[in-house]
Parts: C-alpha cells; structure tokens; sequence
C-alpha cells in the first residue's frame, strides 16, 4: 500500500473527505458510515442537500448490502458493465444513511474502474462520492483540477487523467412483476443499446421508459457543468465575426444566478472569443471535453465557442452533447 492511499484512509477514518480517482470523472469522496464526513463533501462542495450522492463499490457483493431489492438485471448489468461507468438506481437499505440519498428511497451504486479507486474502496469500505467540483461547475478529469477548484484545501490521490472524461450513465431500475422498468436519468458511456443488447442476450424482460418524475431525479438541472465564461454552442457555418454580435447582443439577457448557480457576467462587450474543437470521435471528445473547458477560460479569453456539426450525431454522441447542452449559456444552433 501507497503511502498515500495510508493518508487518505486515515483522512477518511477521520470523518474527512478525499479526492478520488475515477475512469469518469474525480470524485469527492467521504465514508458512508461517517456522517460528519458526508457533510462535510456538501459543505465543501457548496451542494444544496436536496442532491443526492453516489455511493462507490469494489462490486456487486457491496452493493447487494446496501439495497433492498436487487432484480435480476442489476444482476446482469453489473455482470456485463461493472466495473465501469454505469451507475444503477435501487432501492435503498436502511443502512445508508438518509443525507446520502437526500431523503429518496432509492441510492445510486456504481463501481468505478480505477485501481486506486478500487484499492481504496477495499480498505475503506463503500465511499460516498459526487464529482469533484463547486456545485454547477465543470467536472475536474485530472488531480490538479481538484487541487484548484478547493484552493489546495483538499487532498487528492492522483490517479492520472480520467480515460471516459463525462460522468457515468445513471439508470433507474424498478422492478414491475417480471419486468425491469428502466429509465436513463443522466446519458453517458454506456449506451440504452448497449443495456438492452445485454438484458436481451440473457432474456431478462425490460423496457425503457421515458417519463420521469421530477421528484425522482432531483439532481438534473437545466444547467451544470458551466465553465468560468460563457460557454456558446453555435452552428458550423455562423462565422466568428456574426457569433461575437449575436452573442454580445443576447448575452446582456442572461441572468446573475441559475438553479443556485452564479454566473459570471462580463463587465463588458464580448472580445476574445476562442473556439473548442474536440475532433470527430466521440469517445476523444468526451475524454478531453472538461480539460479543454478548463484550458479555455483562460484569460484574455473571454467567450468559448464551440461549433456543433451535422456528423456530431447518434447514440455516441448524445452523453457529450447532453453535458455542452448544460454547460452552454447560449446556443447559436
Ligand atoms: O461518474 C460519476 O458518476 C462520478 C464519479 C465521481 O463516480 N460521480 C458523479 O456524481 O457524477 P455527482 O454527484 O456529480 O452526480 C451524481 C448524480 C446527481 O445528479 C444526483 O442527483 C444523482 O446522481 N443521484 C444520486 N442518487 C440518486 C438517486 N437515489 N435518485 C436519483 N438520482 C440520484
Ligand atoms: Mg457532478
């Protein structure tokens, strides 16, 4: 064992939190049996309690612990994606702590494909973790990103650059009699074809279902994930030149706040636009999306622009446009 992986389990013991490698995104991780360290990530955070956490396992033993009911498809999903970037909703037990779940009857699981991550888990039990960054903000993917966002006041084992780059897929399993009623609350790597390619293959009956109750999936804002200046989704044809007047046009409309979120306004007329191309494979685009949105909001930049183009289409896409569409303060599209 690491020295640091010592340190962060005693941090953790310590009712402390810890920034924790994922192959998403970093996490922000506390004990789930240590209830001042499960304030203190919403603390540090500055997340509203109404949003509940994750809880992170080394696998489907773990998580059986922590459910009430587990479906014969939780069996089967886990079997085929765990560890991996897919986090389940079911059921809670009462062993998990309420603030975890912010009140819901259900928890989310998921177990993340890092070694360190895994070691980690094995010492410390199952953590608790929500993604590592001020509530609203961009996901951190590399330690250093961490590191910035909590002004060094926090530690982080550094498990190297995250390799998916967006947060996993939740998906709400309940059972109704035989069948396994599904429902995609956040899109992500692992795909509803991918899922339905597994339960199908072991003849596990399901279908998906596309309502949601609001009440059901509290943390799915409007908007999240919002880099430090705006953020403006535009057509592949519109030039820089039309992008800057639209944008400078528009932009005085924007609200200070959003959901809880401050935004930061521009004191002034728009200048120093700079573009974020992610290539065309969807996989690379969502490894680098947050770094680049970090990257980008440099000074003297003081608008990122990213163009949106026809091929940008279909399932593989969907995870990544789904995080811009949240990001974006305006969409020229
Ligand atoms: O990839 C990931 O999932 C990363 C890494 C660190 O594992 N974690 C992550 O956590 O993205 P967070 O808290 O940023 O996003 C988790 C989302 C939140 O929007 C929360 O509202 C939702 O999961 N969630 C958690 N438990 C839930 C539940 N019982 N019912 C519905 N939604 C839930
Ligand atoms: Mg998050």
């Amino acid at each position: 064992m690491t020295e640091e992986i010592r340190r962060a389990l005693n941090l953790l013991e310590q009712n402390d939190v810890v920034g924790l490698p994922t192959e998403t995104v970093y996490g922000l991780a506390a004990r789930i049996d240590r209830h001042e360290g499960l304030q203190k990530i919403f603390r540090t955070k500055e997340r509203p309690f109404f949003d509940p956490l994750i809880i992170h396992v080394t696998g489907a033993e773990q998580a059986r612990d922590l459910v009430r009911d587990w479906p014969e498809a939780a069996g089967v999903l886990t079997e085929a994606f765990w560890p991996g970037p897919l986090t389940l909703i079911l059921p809670k037990s009462d062993r998990v702590d309420p603030l975890i779940t912010s009140g819901l009857e259900t928890v989310g699981l998921r177990c993340p494909d890092h070694p360190i991550a895994l070691e980690l888990i094995r010492s410390a039990g199952p953590l608790a973790a929500p993604s590592a960054n001020r509530f609203g903000r961009t996901s951190p993917t590399e330690a250093s990103h961490v590191r910035r966002e909590f002004d060094e006041a926090v530690f982080v084992l550094d498990g190297g650059p995250c390799r998916v780059g967006i947060e996993s897929t939740i998906l709400s399993v309940e059972a109704e009699g035989e069948n396994a009623v599904l429902r995609v609350l956040r899109k992500g790597a692992v795909t509803p074809s991918r899922i339905s390619a597994v339960l199908a293959a072991k003849g596990v009956p399901f279908r998906f279902e596309e309502r949601t109750d609001k009440r059901l999936a509290p943390g799915q804002m409007k908007h999240h994930y919002m880099p430090e200046i705006p953020l403006v989704l535009v057509r592949e044809t519109l030039s820089t030149e039309d992008l800057l007047t639209a944008a400078n046009a528009r932009l005085n409309e924007l609200p200070e706040e959003i959901e809880g979120v401050r935004l930061k306004k521009p004191a002034g007329l728009l200048e120093h636009p700079i573009e974020m191309d992610l290539g065309a494979d969807p996989t690379l685009a969502a490894r680098n999306l947050y770094a680049e949105m970090r990257r980008l909001a440099q000074p003297p930049a003081d608008l990122i622009f990213m163009r949106i183009r026809p091929s940008m289409r279909g399932e593989l896409w969907e995870g990544l446009l789904d995080r811009l569409g949240k990001a974006a303060s305006l969409k020229l599209v």
